[in-house]
């Protein structure tokens, strides 16, 4: 395993390696102003939220790792504490990095990148009408992490008025996960595309208390064929299926199978149950899953 000592390595060579690993982020396209009135438009994935009541997103517009200079952005908003966070889909990709290149102070990236600016109703920077989620913020505080290149500065806004393109919500009027066709920042030039494709659920463990991977029997818990993945989904069970549940299922085609061609094979049979398992397990089919492996 490679082992590095943070004070070790150089500013850019930190940014090599952490942008890569704390991947993907989520990109916010923050609009500003200065008290000229001068606006701005850039994108920041050192951001995320970090609270609901009150709802708070944080981003942070970092000192120039070449030159230590601060972003335009910054300047603006401790001269005028408002934005507007844009959430940014994969139709405007390409413009938002656009809007990242440092034309000087006082140039107004909607323009250089072709978006629209539409008012903003609580706030004075406007919002980007492309944008499928608008976020009006107040800017509560800005607490600046250093005083070196590459020093972040945090700036903790606090969305006042949210406004949603019709367009990505379902029919009972929430967001489409797939709908909104997000894009995320990670390491280098790469991005990813959260699209119909890459989604998955993960079921949420909060209803019930699972009995946990270490109740697991050992023959499941070391099991060469069930990955980690399926290991927590059995963990996250209440209870085991009945002796009779079990005896019930042994009549499934596919078991049948197993069973008769397996007969005094007890190691291939095992292997054979912990494959059937995985499959059920892909299909998220836990209930049986476990059947099969208590068989
Ligand atoms: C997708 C994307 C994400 C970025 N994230 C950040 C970030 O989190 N912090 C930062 O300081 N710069 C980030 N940048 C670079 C800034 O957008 C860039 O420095 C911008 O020109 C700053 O503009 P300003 O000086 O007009 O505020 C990012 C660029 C892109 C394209």
């Amino acid at each position: 395993m490679l082992t590095l000592n943070t004070s070790d390595l150089k500013p850019a060579e930190l940014q090599n390696y952490l942008q890569y690993a704390i991947a993907p982020r989520p990109i916010c396209f923050v609009s500003t102003i200065d008290k000229e009135g001068n606006i701005n438009l850039s994108p920041f994935s050192f951001f995320n939220m970090f609270s609901i009541n009150p709802p708070v997103c944080v981003f942070s517009p970092s000192r120039r790792v070449r030159d230590n200079t601060t972003k335009h952005s910054l300047e603006n908003i401790l001269e005028v504490p408002e934005c507007v966070i844009n959430i940014v889909n994969y139709g405007m990709v390409q413009q938002t990095s656009l809007a990242s290149v440092e034309y000087p102070k006082g140039v107004n990236e909607f323009v250089k990148a072709g978006f629209t600016a539409l008012p903003s109703e609580l706030v004075r920077p406007p919002r980007v009408a492309e944008s499928p989620v608008q976020l009006e913020c107040l800017v509560r505080q800005v607490i600046p992490l250093g005083e070196n290149a590459g020093a972040g500065n945090l700036v903790i806004a606090e969305i006042k008025r949210i406004h949603i393109h019709e367009d990505i919500l379902d029919e009972s009027g929430k967001i489409d996960q797939a709908k909104i066709d997000l894009v995320a920042r990670l390491g280098g030039d790469w991005y990813c595309r959260v699209g119909k494709n890459n989604l998955f659920e993960v079921e949420k463990p909060v209803r019930s208390i699972g009995i946990g991977v270490d109740s697991l029997p050992a023959s499941v818990r070391n099991s060469d064929i069930l990955t980690g993945n399926n290991l927590g989904q059995l963990g996250n069970v209440e209870r085991l299926p009945s002796d009779e549940e079990i005896a019930e299922f042994s009549s499934d085609p596919e078991m049948r199978l197993i069973l008769d061609a397996t007969i005094g094979d007890s190691k291939t049979r095992e292997r054979e149950l912990h494959q059937y398992a995985r499959k059920l397990l892909e299909e998220r089919n836990v209930g049986d899953a476990w059947k099969v492996l208590l068989m």
